[in-house]
């Protein structure tokens, strides 16, 4: 029985991983944490971050703000971490590989869990170098704590590596912001709408042809097959930090 601890349990995702770990028969939910104390599937939730030594892999989803000094707990308390917590840019992921130099655990940080939008980022990567440019358009509910999404971000920084061209674009911005923020020369635009959940739209352009690869996540259910997946391999993969699902699917 593999032991799991939710961080971020009182929050919307926190709450619904809990009970997808409680009704698997293989994994026992064995710790809650969040800001405030409560209940999630039936476990106490408690703001004492100690109580995820005892479990074999953490699963966060808090907030951009404490999800690395939460990753330095974890790496004291020598658990395997499934992240789901946004806002990993190169100077954050570079920051979490200093941390967990070193360690015999893994730190799986996962953009997006859900198996669509893995397959949007591979497409668009595929699709990538035959393009003489792309941007990215990401849509989310507007409680989200960040912008752009860490989906973004991943998908602009693999866009790059996968040779997406740089061009010049004609023209100045009479309004600063009006061509998005440039991730990796990607330019992302990021949307906040009451009745979204999220979503995302790769847009590549070549003269006379447009190429649209978009993604829907309309419930939040979307992402637990991917956290289970995580969960359940993350103590067969290499120690170290590691980006994304694609390795496992
Ligand atoms: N990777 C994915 O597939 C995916 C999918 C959805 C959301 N997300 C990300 O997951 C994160 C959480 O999203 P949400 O919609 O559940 O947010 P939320 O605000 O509903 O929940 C976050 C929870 O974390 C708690 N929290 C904040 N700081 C904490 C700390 N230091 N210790 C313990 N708990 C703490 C909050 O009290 C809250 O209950 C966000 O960064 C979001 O972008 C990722």
């Amino acid at each position: 029985m593999v032991k799991v601890g939710v961080a971020g349990a009182l929050g919307r995702m926190g709450r619904l991983v809990a009970e997808t770990v409680a009704a698997q028969d293989d994994l026992e939910l064995a710790a809650c944490v969040d800001r405030t104390s409560g209940e999630a599937a039936g476990v106490p939730v408690s703001v004492e971050r100690d109580v995820l030594a005892a479990v074999d892999v953490v699963v966060d989803f808090t907030h951009p703000d404490a999800v690395l000094d939460n990753l330095g707990a974890y790496r004291s308390f020598d658990v395997d971490a499934v992240v789901g917590t946004s806002g990993f840019t190169e100077d954050r992921l570079a920051k979490v590989r200093d941390l967990w130099e070193g360690s015999s655990r893994t730190c799986l940080i996962v953009p997006n869990f859900s198996i669509g939008a893995v397959l949007m980022m591979r497409f668009a990567e595929m699709a990538a170098p035959h393009f003489a440019a792309s941007e990215v358009i990401e849509l989310h509910h507007d409680r989200k704590a960040d912008a752009p999404s860490g989906t973004a971000l991943a998908t602009a920084r693999r866009l790059d590596s996968a040779g997406t061209q740089r061009r010049q674009v004609d023209g100045v911005e009479t309004v600063s912001g009006a061509r998005g923020a440039d991730i990796d020369g990607v330019p992302v635009h990021s949307v906040r709408l009451p009745g979204l959940l999220a979503h995302q739209e790769v847009i590549l352009g070549n003269p006379g042809e447009v190429l649209t690869i978009r993604h829907d996540s309309t419930d939040r259910v979307s992402f637990m097959p991917g956290v289970l997946l995580a969960v359940r391999s993350v103590a067969e993969m290499a120690p170290g930090v590691v980006v994304g699902l694609d390795g496992l699917l």
